[in-house]
């Protein structure tokens, strides 16, 4: 979708009001990201909660978010929360941490009976684990220059040196699958490398797509540097919510795992393939008029 869209997608989004909120336990959890991203999370929510019925949304004609605009981050987010809204989803997980930043607050505040779960990097635990004050973060540019973020570095950042990269091109580069080639290590070693120079003991994988080159960065970083991936508390965290609801479902069977992308669903399936251990079918999503409808 072109940048340029954005007011034409605010306008758009008057006609559309927001349905109300799905209180019924047997709808399901809607979890999306600008791509594969958030299949990061989605396998720890399916671990948490292998009851849930989950549909994943990936903006694959989006990807990458980083890059964009917040108030173009805010109108995709909002028009893809309606989308999910219409399939019947009961809570929705911004599992991104570009789209959280950009537009957690908005969503919440457009859509106040929707319980949202939303990513923040792990700035927090970092900074109480670790031993020399001394703190990477890897997000996304929109990440960085989020107001969520500055006031996530205000309240847990004090007396730890954070240093922040965004490391341009990591995310297109996982997108299209290469999460172990000669050109996303040399990319990763070139973001970490001044990083680790400075002596971070404790690295945030800030993006929900950096999970799957965790191991290369394990190898670059080297062993006494620790890594944190957030998506295990976002699962637990949904879980929470779920409860705090009265939504969980009431259902000893596993629950199915469906997603949609406004991109290329033979892709997405094979990636989802080689990170999930449950099968994932996929079908398409179209943007139409700056709002999402089901591929006819
Ligand atoms: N996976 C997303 C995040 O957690 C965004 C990546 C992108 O689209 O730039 O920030």
């Amino acid at each position: 979708m072109r940048s340029g869209a954005v007011a034409e997608r605010r306008s758009a989004r008057t006609t559309a009001q927001p349905r109300n909120p799905v209180t019924t336990p047997h709808r399901p959890i809607a979890v999306f990201d600008s791509g594969v991203g958030g299949l990061s999370v989605l396998r720890h929510i399916r671990t948490q909660l292998p009851q849930e019925r989950l549909i994943y949304l990936a903006d694959q004609a989006n990807v990458p978010y980083g890059s964009r605009s917040l108030a173009e981050i805010r109108a995709f987010s909002e028009a893809i929360t309606h989308f999910l809204l219409n399939l019947g989803a009961k809570l929705i997980v911004v599992a991104c941490n570009t789209a959280s930043g950009a537009a957690l607050t908005h969503l919440r505040q457009t859509f106040p009976d929707v319980p949202f779960v939303g990513m923040e990097p792990a700035v927090k635990p970092a900074a109480a684990q670790t031993k020399r004050g001394k703190v990477g973060v890897l997000a996304t540019a929109g990440t960085f220059k989020s107001q969520r973020y500055e006031a996530l570095m205000a309240r847990f950042a004090q007396g730890v040196q954070v240093f922040e990269n965004s490391c341009q091109g990591l995310v297109d580069l996982i997108e299209s699958g290469q999460t172990d080639t000669p050109a996303t290590e040399q990319l990763l070693r070139a973001c970490v490398a001044p990083m680790l120079n400075e002596g971070v003991d404790t690295l945030v994988l800030g993006c929900t797509h950096y999970p799957f080159i965790r191991p290369l960065l394990a190898q670059i970083a080297g062993p006494a540097v620790a890594i944190i991936d957030p998506a295990p508390a976002v699962a637990r965290q949904t879980k929470r919510r779920l409860q705090q609801h009265n939504l969980l479902a009431r259902s000893d069977s596993p629950g199915s795992v469906t997603a949609l992308t406004t991109g290329n669903a033979d892709q997405l399936a094979r990636f989802a393939e080689r990170v999930l251990d449950f099968p994932l079918t996929v079908t398409t999503a179209v943007w139409r008029n700056n709002q999402l409808f089901t591929a006819q």
